[in-house]
């Protein structure tokens, strides 16, 4: 990465109304490598590299939250060793980049139950999370492990335990209280959700907090999803009129 390009601003922000929170389904790493005559984890390294990409584009543009699908929670249901490639290449990513996320400011952070992931990847993000904590920078969220529906259980589940210790009653249950024991508990809701690949499904991501977002689909591949596509998004995204219900 280089430094200046992350601070280097372009004009474009001045007449974009940029999302505080862009949330992305990072799909079609499989079917770019396909394409390619490759195998899928070569794919997901070209993913990999994307990443850093559309992570500088996002704090060049001055968005406060980017949060990344990496992994999902019916994602185990792939071949081991793409699995064992997914977590490796995470390992890889955290290693060579955190240095300069950390220089840059940027807060790493998760959602998703990372508890069970393999204990180096784990590891590695537990050292990132901890290095970068009191960054004021990007939050850069990667969602791993991650399921809306077992984010919304494992709530239920902790709500539920407060009700029985007597912590809670049953008045105190509303929509914020639900909202801060989901992961994304201290995070604002995403204003764009991107997915990439043509695919036109949430595939289990971010269920309660895109209530009220935008949706952006794109049939590019993620590898190539690159500044320019990000700027054409944000753009759409400028364009667009929220409403939340009201005239
Ligand atoms: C998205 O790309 C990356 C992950 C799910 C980790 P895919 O691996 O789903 O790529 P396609 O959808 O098979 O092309
Ligand atoms: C969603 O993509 C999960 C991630 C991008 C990590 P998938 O490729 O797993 O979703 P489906 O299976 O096409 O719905
Ligand atoms: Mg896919």
């Amino acid at each position: 990465m280089i430094k200046s390009f992350f601070k280097d601003k372009t004009k474009e922000e001045d007449v974009l109304n940029v999302p505080e929170h862009i949330a992305i389904i990072m799909d079609g790493n499989g079917r770019w490598a396909k394409k390619r005559n490759m195998p899928r984890n070569m794919g997901h390294k070209a993913g990999g590299e994307n990443v850093k990409t559309i992570t500088k584009a996002c704090d060049k543009l001055g968005v406060k939250y980017l949060t990344l699908y990496a992994f999902s929670t019916e994602n185990w249901k792939r071949p081991e060793e793409e699995v064992s490639g997914l977590m490796d290449l995470l390992v890889f990513f955290l290693k060579s980049e955190l240095k300069e996320l950390h220089e840059n400011h940027v807060r790493i952070r998760t959602i998703g139950d990372i508890s069970h992931l393999p204990k180096k990847t784990k590891q590695v993000l537990d050292d990132s999370i901890e290095v970068t904590k009191n960054n004021t920078g990007l939050n850069l969220v990667l969602a791993l492990n991650y399921g809306s529906r077992n984010e919304i259980t494992l709530a239920v589940k902790a709500i539920g335990s407060k009700l029985k210790d007597g912590s809670l009653d049953l008045d105190d249950i509303n929509e914020d209280l639900i909202a801060e024991h989901l992961d994304t508990a201290d995070m604002p809701d995403p204003d764009l959700m991107i997915r990439t690949s043509g695919e036109l499904r949430l595939s289990n991501y971010m269920l309660w907090q895109l209530a009220y977002s935008e949706f952006y689909f794109t049939d590019v591949y993620w590898p190539d999803f690159g500044e320019e596509a990000l700027m054409e998004a944000v753009k759409v995204y400028s364009n667009r009129q929220r409403r939340f219900g009201a005239v």
